[in-house]
């Protein structure tokens, strides 16, 4: 397991120790994280699961992929240089610790 620091828009922590695999949606959802709606399941196709990733935390991820890319333009807050879709960052032993914060809305 892997802790992932959930940091909800009123500054507090949510701590989830999520599996090797799995994405930091799914792992919200099941949770119950209200500002992650997920509507696609996962198939970057819907943009509901925009997070920010902690800006010290973002040379340790994936670079943004080109579809990844495409969705981050439709998401419904303004997208930051930190911006990510949740869906699409699967957790590695490396991401011990990662702290993504969430938005105010999806929408
Ligand atoms: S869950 Fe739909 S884009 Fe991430």
């Amino acid at each position: 397991m892997v802790a992932i620091v959930y940091v909800h828009p009123d500054g507090r922590e949510q701590t989830l120790d999520v599996k090797v695999g799995e994405n930091l949606m799914q792992a919200a959802v099941d949770e119950d994280i209200r500002e992650i709606i997920g509507e696609c399941g996962g198939y970057a196709m819907c943009a509901t699961c925009h997070v920010l990733v902690d800006e010290a935390d973002l040379a340790r991820l994936v670079p943004v992929a080109k579809l990844e890319d495409e969705m981050l333009a439709g998401i419904g807050a303004e997208r930051q240089l930190n911006s990510r879709l949740s869906c699409q960052i699967v957790v590695a032993a490396g991401l011990d610790g990662l702290r993504v914060h969430l938005p105010l809305s999806q929408i």
